[in-house]
């Protein structure tokens, strides 16, 4: 038994965004029929591919525990098809271009008149307003939604991250916004519609840059490296670098091998609660009552001084070692893992973050896992299916044709 084993979701979903969500809600049980284009699919099983002629993996990663069905939703038997399915279905997601479902013939009103227990789910670009009929891809929602004002250094430009929160961070909203609405309905009995605008997903991620904003208005914020460097701040919140966005000061530093490995380089937190033991480990005991370091207040505008020392330290010590050293002295670091290092993690491994997956045509290949876990609800990833694999299962199982109808519908080309 599955959280969501009585579920069934059509979607409609492509690219990232839309899919990252139906994905996470096969994990929990759901069953999602992909509806794909016939002889064409979702665009990004030919994008980026590794293998001539096989899906790519940008497909594969995003596309698992899924049934796939070709579908001419544009085309009058197509839509028959479609309306039935719709009657069939719980949950319809979409993360098409704006009016694209409108433009089928099937409005949110249709949808409703349908089925009144459907729950229509949608990620968009941006929210009601001026720009919501754009076309929007992750690094335009991470640029529109203030991620890419506040990332990067001082003196750089502005930058996108390699997190997609635009597209996969928007997918968990919309994830939670129709399990809030399954929920809901259980009591009304009714569906309803629910949007996810992507730029409203990456500004929500990036509420502590809302919260600078709003302090500059105050005056410096102490906490920024540009203070300890006397650097005057604008009217905007700045790019911070690798500060921390919390009220501890961390950095990024580095380790020993630095000059060889791009990736020998460990983030340390120079918690409050945790100085006497920073100033013991890196060797500066008497910090530890020097009124210039003794406590938070007087450390703030000396911060480049106290990394630099911190480094010093840092410097003769792997990234490994020093999570091993700082660990039980409860001061807070992070090693930066490259992928090549997470994707060999046993512990991942044993946790299904990531786990290897068998497909009939690329062989094995590694994939991230649900990064949910539910004690009663267990997931197993299940390779993603080729297009169509499921076109007649569907048509049996969820819609009851027979021999006939089927060879009828694939005649006029709706399958
Ligand atoms: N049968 C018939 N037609 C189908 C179909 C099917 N099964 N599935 C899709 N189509 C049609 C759509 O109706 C649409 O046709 P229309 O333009 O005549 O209305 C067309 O295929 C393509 O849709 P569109 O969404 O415009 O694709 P695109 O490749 O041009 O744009 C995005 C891609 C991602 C930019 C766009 O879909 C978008 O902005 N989506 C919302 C934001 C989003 O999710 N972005 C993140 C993506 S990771």
């Amino acid at each position: 038994m599955k959280a969501l084993d009585e579920i069934r979701i059509l979607d409609m979903t492509h690219v990232q965004s839309g899919p990252t969500c139906t994905q996470l809600l096969g994990w929990f049980g759901a069953d999602v029929i992909k509806v794909e284009r016939p002889g064409v699919g979702d665009a990004t099983r030919g994008q980026l591919r590794d293998i001539p002629d096989v899906d790519s993996l940008y497909f594969t990663m995003l596309n698992h525990n899924k049934r796939s069905i070709t579908l001419n939703t544009k085309d009058e038997t197509g839509k028959e098809i479609f309306t039935r399915l719709i009657q069939e279905c719980d949950v319809m997601v979409e993360n098409f271009a704006p009016g694209a479902l409108d433009r089928m013939g099937f409005s949110w009103e249709k949808i409703q008149q349908i089925n009144p227990r459907m729950i229509y789910a949608s990620v968009k670009g941006f929210g009601p307003g001026p720009y919501s009929d754009c076309k929007v891809y992750e690094n335009v929602a991470q640029c529109a939604g203030g991620s890419a004002s506040t990332t990067g250094f001082l003196d750089g430009p502005p930058l996108v991250t390699g997190s997609q929160i635009g597209d996969s961070g928007t997918g968990l909203n919309l994830a939670l916004g129709i399990v809030t609405a399954l929920f809901q309905r259980e009591t009304t009995g009714k569906g309803q519609r629910v949007l996810a605008s992507m730029q409203d997903g990456v500004l929500n991620l990036c509420r502590v840059k809302l919260r600078d904003q709003q302090r500059l208005q105050r005056g410096p914020l102490t906490e920024y490296s540009q203070h300890s460097e006397q650097i005057e701040f604008g009217d905007t919140t700045p790019r911070a670098g690798n500060d921390s966005g919390g009220g501890q000061p961390g950095c990024i530093l580095k380790c020993k091998g630095w000059e060889a490995d791009p990736n020998a380089y460990t983030y340390f937190i120079a918690q409050a609660a945790a100085w006497k033991n920073i100033c013991d480990v890196i060797g500066r005991p008497s910090w530890k009552e020097d009124s210039d370091f003794a406590t938070p207040a007087v450390r703030l505008p000396r911060l480049g001084e106290v990394f630099k020392a911190i480094e010093s330290w840092t410097m003769t010590k792997t990234k490994y070692e020093v999570m091993d050293i700082c660990n039980p002295l409860d001061i807070p670091v992070g090693p930066i893992l490259s992928m090549k290092e997470l994707s060999e993690e046993p512990s991942l491994r044993d946790t299904g973050t990531i786990v290897s997956v068998e497909h009939p045509e690329r062989g094995s290949y590694l994939t991230v896992g649900n990064p949910i876990k539910l004690s009663d609800s267990p997931s197993e990833v299940e390779r993603s299916p080729l297009l169509g694999e499921h076109t007649d299962a569907i048509l049996r199982e969820v819609l009851g044709f027979g021999d006939e109808e089927i060879a009828s519908a694939r005649s006029a080309g709706a399958v």
